[in-house]
Order: C-alpha cells, then sequence, then structure tokens
C-alpha cells in the first residue's frame, strides 16, 4: 500500500507487543516453536518497512520477564531463534542503517544470546535511520522501580525532595530506554498491555489487531500508521475543531 506523502510516519516512536505465535501456530496443527520461527520472519519484514517509512525508533517487544514462566524448552528455543537472528541479520541491519539496542535485564539471558547481543549492538551502532530496540526479559514495572531507585538515590545526595524534579528525572532516566511512545501496536487479540512500555505510553495511541504476529505483514503496518494518523491526539487539550469554533467566535 502506497502512503501518500502526508502520511509518511517520519520520526515516529512506534511499540509492538508481538504475540500470537502459539495460536498461529496451534491453527495449523504446528508445534509452539514453529509459530515462533514464523515471528521472527515476521520482525525481518516488519524492521524493513520501519525503515522505509521513516520510523526513528521500533521497540520490539520479545520476551517479558514474566515469559520465564513457560516450559524450559520454549524459552530454550525462543532464545536459539533470537540468537541466530541477530548472527544472520547484523550485517543487513547496518547496512540499512538499524541500530539495534535491547532494553530489559542482562543478568538473566543465557550467555550466547548476550555476547550476540553485544557484538550486534557494537556493529550496529552508527545506524542513523531507525533505532531499533528489542525488549528482552523487559518488565516495565521493575524498570519504573529500578529508575525511581536512582533517582531517589542521586536526590538524596543533592538534598532536593521536590516532586516535580522526582518525575523528570524519572521519566529522563526511562526515557533513555523506550522513548514517548506515538503508536503502541499489538497483534494477537488481547486488549492488554503485559507490563510493556507502561510509563512511556501514557500518551500512545493504542492499536489492537486480530492478527496473529506471524501474519503481520507491510500492509497491516501500514493500516495501522494510517489509522494513527487519523486520530486527533489531545495531550488533555481540546479538539483543534473545538478550538476553532471558540476563537471564531470571539
Ligand atoms: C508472543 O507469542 C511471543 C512471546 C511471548 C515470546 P506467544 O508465544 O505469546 O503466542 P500466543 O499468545 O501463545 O499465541
Ligand atoms: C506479551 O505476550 C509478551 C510478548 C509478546 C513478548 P504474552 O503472551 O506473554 O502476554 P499475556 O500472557 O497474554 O498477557
Ligand atoms: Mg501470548
Amino acid at each position: 500500500m502506497k502512503l501518500p506523502e502526508s502520511m509518511q510516519s517520519k520520526g515516529l516512536n512506534v511499540a509492538i507487543i508481538m504475540d500470537g505465535n502459539g495460536r498461529w501456530a496451534a491453527r495449523r496443527g504446528l508445534p509452539r516453536v514453529a509459530g515462533h520461527r514464523a515471528g521472527i520472519a515476521s520482525v525481518r519484514r516488519i524492521v524493513e518497512h520501519a525503515v522505509d517509512r521513516g520510523i526513528a525508533r521500533l521497540t520490539l517487544y520479545a520476551f517479558s520477564s514474566d515469559n520465564w514462566r513457560r516450559p524450559a524448552s520454549e524459552i530454550q528455543s525462543i532464545f536459539w531463534l533470537l540468537r541466530a537472528f541477530l548472527r544472520l541479520e547484523t550485517q543487513r541491519l547496518l547496512r540499512r542503517g538499524v541500530r539495534l539496542q535491547t532494553i530489559g535485564r542482562r543478568d538473566r539471558l543465557p550467555k550466547p544470546v548476550l555476547r550476540e547481543i553485544e557484538k550486534a549492538e557494537s556493529a550496529t551502532a552508527t545506524g542513523k535511520c531507525l533505532h531499533l530496540c528489542v525488549a528482552l526479559d523487559y518488565s516495565s514495572q521493575e524498570s519504573i522501580a529500578r529508575a525511581a531507585v536512582g533517582v531517589t538515590e542521586s536526590l538524596t545526595n543533592i538534598g532536593s525532595s521536590s516532586l516535580d524534579i522526582f518525575k523528570l528525572m524519572l521519566t529522563q532516566a526511562l526515557m533513555m530506554e523506550g522513548g514517548e511512545v506515538d503508536l503502541l501496536i499489538r497483534t494477537g487479540g488481547e486488549k492488554r498491555l503485559s507490563d510493556f512500555l507502561l510509563w512511556e505510553s501514557a500518551y500512545a495511541e493504542l492499536l489492537f489487531t486480530d492478527c496473529m504476529w506471524p501474519e503481520f505483514d507491510k500492509n497491516d503496518f501500514d493500516a495501522a500508521l494510517e489509522e494513527f494518523h487519523r486520530r486527533e491526539r489531545r495531550f488533555g487539550g481540546l479538539p483543534t475543531a473545538t478550538l476553532q469554533s471558540a476563537a471564531s467566535t470571539v
């Protein structure tokens, strides 16, 4: 789908909860791991398309801190696929100007995966087109709590107890991770955030689709961007039409 010039999405911060891999596989009589494999192919497609559309930042929820509750064999397969993705895709990401980073805890990740992440992060560090953040062993509540502890320590050191300064510093600490989200998409039909970018999505436009992640393609992404551009963001203010009619009656 070709978007008109005005609908190009330069500079947007998009986040995606990539859900539905397991159900996609089950519907085809396949093991869940086949869904995760197909999900990786979807990641490749969507990252390419995000670059083409001029998206500034794309944060992909790949593994939540609660996903450790899954069977060990599924967790192993997910990390194996992730490692293979990083090994195979880093050069392509580099060529396309993508800077890859992960957010979330690193201390519980399998060591070979961590090594591959570090290699990919340093190889793509100069990427200027798209900032790709992969959320791994990620919990938004935990990252807010960690940031709050850090900010409290800094403020205690400087002897400040201002709530405004606390909020500003907390926002700064968290924005380093996910940035302020413009559009948050969740595939797979569920309508919840599952502990993803809670602070950063304060004014995000939310878009839930029944499409399973392995089936989410460029057209679906464009349709989501179109829907985003149709919405009016007010950030607590009044609709533009109301303001205009108020101005014309003064
Ligand atoms: C999302 O798909 C991928 C991960 C959580 C790793 P799911 O594996 O949650 O797929 P469903 O929700 O069971 O279909
Ligand atoms: C959210 O999906 C996490 C990822 C997509 C990585 P889940 O499938 O884990 O979420 P719940 O359990 O349905 O809330
Ligand atoms: Mg799920």
